[in-house]
């Protein structure tokens, strides 16, 4: 038996919310996103979730953004 579908009404958007990546600025980004009330290009409503942390430590801060994994860190590495 397999559960049924539906395609959401919203976008999602999940910020990573773990020690490195606010320690880099993922307050800010959260609140950027939770002033945002779309996507470009998109008229479903946009969900921002907070994520504990994403294991891209290095790179933070980090966003997962359909279903891709964003970047925000200028350096890298740090
Ligand atoms: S704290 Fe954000 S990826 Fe680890």
């Amino acid at each position: 038996m397999s559960p049924e579908t539906t395609e959401s009404k919203f976008d999602f958007v999940c910020v990573c919310t773990g020690k490195d990546c606010c320690k880099h600025g993922a307050k800010k980004i959260l609140k950027g996103y939770k002033d945002i009330k779309h996507l470009p290009g998109s008229s479903k409503r946009l969900k921002v979730v907070k994520m504990k942390c994403l294991d891209y430590c290095k790179k933070a801060p980090v966003v997962i953004l359909q279903n891709r994994i964003v970047f925000y860190a200028e350096n890298p590495e740090h």
